[in-house]
């Protein structure tokens, strides 16, 4: 149990050194007093969140961005960072989605895993989280989501999957909330059976702060830690628990020992005397925030500003003078320093730019502000309009009401397109956010909540000095009626169904054919590419075979530029419905001008695979498969259809309780089954029928359609019930022989 807010206890009579450790995903959050939880933490840098960095797709950068976090780590003698944060952008509504990826949990898998890798390379450990299925803020501490098996293993897990199984993170950390009906930190099935036996996962799992319900029940699920200290309140729950029987001493000892297997571990892989240039830090973070920035609309090529000083540009918006770059809660860092980007553009752009503030930080304006950023705007050639979230729209704790912007922005940015039409807007932002002018801006910019450094990474883009290369991480719906959760987020009375299932962001919207605002994946870049070839290795496989898929991609523009290539599979049609097609792997590259490179991606078993809840395992569908390749979910140029043979298909075994149509459709079920018929007519019929050629043509319909309907009407019947179907003709005693025999 913790010995206070962020250490585990030291044993200096067992030679056991304590752990420390802080939050958070972007940035070292690092208090002076363990014992404090909310005070002021020591100055750190502050990176792009994880909602930007997801939108650069580079999991390169995030290594790096790993070790840099690590050695502030170091340096504060942090041991474990509390992130990445993996949970799935469910609705945009959720506070915390500034702090989480993406709604596709491949791309949040391979960013997590990429962020644990670089950190836990220089010997600091992460701490996974939160596991699982916590997409809201909303009655966190106690809201049950309700999350059927397929939607869980599809979407929900996966990205803690790829995590655990790639990088290997020294600690998972649980969700305060329950998965259908048990708390996250006494989770057996999530804990123990997925996360321990299945993924091989050898950390530990520690609490989030104040999320144990019942700590003997915990230790017994496989949850080895808990956050903060109690002063022994549940150690004495603990001990009884032991002493009652409730608790064998042997789990109690097994969970200690994998505990303590790590705090050792770490102490022997604690690196010391490991420094850091704050300042190359900061240029990192710049350098992460340019990489994440998304170029959403360009019309007549308004970017990059002309920085000649041809050209007069206003600058309008608080937002460009007082940045906003991170969200609130246990994330916040307190930065270094700070970039603001009106400075930022000065530096980089000749002439004189002029400022007007246009709101308050509240978000709110007056007549007066908008009347400045209106002449500001109208007395310029450009005007670049920050617009985006106040502190108070987004935050742990609580989630959004809705997914506008402040009244104020939305007036300012119709106020400056009435008079100036080359205007930018930029948009600053944890999460998708509604722009009903977006039809009014020949230019807009998601800058996210870019971190410390972000003013300057925007400037760096809308200056031209760095070719934006972002792509968006999660789906800008229209309206917020468009979204799969619109109607059951965030729930009530405890309960939050995901009655949507694995339809979330771009899966939802494909299927339903709902156009986007700016899908998943979309990003414009200051050059363009064209995407000119797609080939398999092979054009039919085993399901247990890799495939190898070479997709070409050419710069068809005059300056240099880097291009996310996606790669997404639209399965064949399955026993279960699909979504419309998944994404399945990226990769980043530069390409100069006139350049152009083949990339190979190597495809497997769950890259075709969908879950079947009733065998409990991943089943590829025997069909046609598509491959689809390009540089965003809704512009996908190149597609090659692959003949997958499945070869682990599990058959779920026949029961009492399977409906007659599954002995019908069985491949063995058709004896049986005509043995079945002959009993129910035998009860229904006794006359023999006539010849088909002795029907009139009324009689013949009568017929076909009276057969049809026999078949759906007893083919929903269980087989249980065919013994009082047919009155004892099949009987209970030939149903058990039958399925016996099946199986
Ligand atoms: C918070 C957050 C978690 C954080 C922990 C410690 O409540 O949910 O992400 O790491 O507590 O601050």
């Amino acid at each position: 149990t913790g010995a206070s807010a962020w250490t585990t206890p030291s044993l200096p009579h067992l030679n056991l050194p304590r752990l420390l450790v802080s939050d958070g995903p972007h940035g070292i959050r690092r208090v002076a007093d363990v014992h404090a939880m909310t005070v002021q933490s020591l100055p750190a840098t502050c990176f792009p969140t994880a909602s930007s960095l997801a939108a650069s797709w580079d999991v390169d950068l995030l290594q790096e961005m790993g070790q840099a976090l690590a050695a502030e780590a170091i340096a504060r003698e942090v041991d474990v960072i509390l992130g990445p944060g993996a949970n799935m952008k469910r609705s945009p509504l959720c506070g915390r989605n500034f702090e989480y990826f993406s709604e596709d949990p491949y791309l949040a898998g391979q960013m997590a895993a990429a962020l644990i890798q670089g950190i836990q390379s220089r010997g600091v450990g992460t701490s996974l989280k939160h596991y699982a299925a916590n997409n809201q803020e909303f009655e966190r501490f106690s809201i049950n989501a309700e999350v059927d098996e397929r939607a869980l293993r599809e979407i929900y897990l996966p990205a803690f999957e790829t995590a655990v199984t790639h990088a290997k993170p020294w600690s998972v950390m649980c969700a305060y909330n329950k998965i259908n009906g048990t708390y996250g930190s006494e989770h057996t099935y999530l804990l123990t059976d997925i996360l321990k036996n299945e993924w091989g996962f050898e950390g530990f799992v520690v609490s989030d702060w104040g999320a144990v319900n019942e700590r003997p029940a915990g230790v017994s699920a496989g949850l080895h830690l808990e956050m903060p200290g109690n002063e022994g309140l549940n150690d004495a729950k603990i001990v009884a628990a032991v002493k009652n029987g409730e608790l064998p001493e042997a789990r109690l000892d097994q969970v200690v020992e994998e505990l303590l297997a790590v705090i050792l571990m770490a102490h022997d892989r604690k690196k010391e005397g490991v420094t850091f240039d704050i300042d190359q830090h900061h240029r990192l973070a710049r350098k992460a925030g340019g990489e994440s920035i998304v170029l959403l609309k360009n019309e007549g090529s308004l970017l990059p500003l002309p920085t000649d000083g041809s050209k007069k540009i206003a600058v309008i918006g608080d937002f460009a003078r007082q940045p906003r770059f991170q969200g609130g809660g246990s994330s916040q860092v307190n930065p270094s320093k700070i970039d603001k980007a009106y400075d930022e553009l000065d530096a980089l752009i000749e002439g004189e730019l002029t400022f007007a503030s246009a709101y308050q930080r509240n978000g709110e304006t007056t007549d007066q502000l908008l009347a400045e950023a209106r002449s500001a705007a109208q007395a310029a050639d450009i005007a670049v309009v920050f617009v985006g979230l106040p502190a108070a729209y987004e935050s742990e704790s609580f989630d959004r009401a809705h997914m506008n912007l402040p009244p104020a922005h939305n007036q300012l940015v119709e106020t400056v397109t009435a008079v100036q039409p080359n205007t930018v807007v930029v948009l600053i932002n944890g999460s998708a956010v509604s722009m009903p002018w977006a039809g009014q801006a020949p230019a807009i910019v998601e800058g996210w909540l870019g971190g410390q450094a972000g003013g300057g990474a925007l400037a760096d883009v809308l200056a031209g000095k760095v070719n934006p290369s972002g792509k968006l991480s999660e789906s800008f719906p229209v309206r917020l009626e468009d979204t799969p959760t619109f109607l059951t987020f965030p729930g009530t009375g405890g309960e939050s169904l995901y009655g949507e299932g694995p339809y979330i962001g771009y899966r939802y919207y494909d299927s339903k054919h709902i156009e986007p605002l700016f899908p998943f994946g979309h990003g414009l870049s200051y050059t363009t590419f064209e995407y000119t070839k797609i080939q398999t290795d092979r054009s039919k496989a085993k399901d247990t075979e890799q495939m190898r898929v070479d997709v070409t991609v050419k710069n068809t523009g005059k300056v240099a530029g880097k291009e996310v290539v996606q790669l997404y599979v639209s399965p064949a049609e399955g026993v279960f419905p699909q979504p419309e097609k998944a994404l399945r792997k990226f990769v980043k590259v530069e390409l100069q001008p006139g350049e152009q490179k083949t990339v190979s991606f190597e495809l497997g078993f769950r890259d075709f695979a969908n879950y079947d809840p009733r065998v409990h395992a991943w089943q590829v569908t025997t069909g046609t498969h598509t491959i689809l390749a390009g540089g965003s979910s809704a512009d996908l140029p190149l597609r090659q259809t692959i003949e997958l043979q499945a070869t682990q298909t599990i058959e779920a075994p026949l029961t009492r309780y399977s409906m007659f149509k599954e002995l019908m459709a069985h491949p063995k079920g058709k004896p049986y089954a005509d043995e079945i018929w002959a009993a129910i007519f035998r009860k229904m019929a006794p006359e023999p029928a006539a010849e088909e050629k002795d029907l009139t043509p009324e009689e013949k319909e009568e017929r076909e359609v009276g057969a049809a309907m026999m078949a759906a009407f007893f083919g929903d019947i269980p087989l249980f019930k065919m013994p009082h179907v047919t009155a004892g003709r099949f009987s209970e005693q030939r149903l058990e022989k039958v399925l016996e025999e099946l199986r």
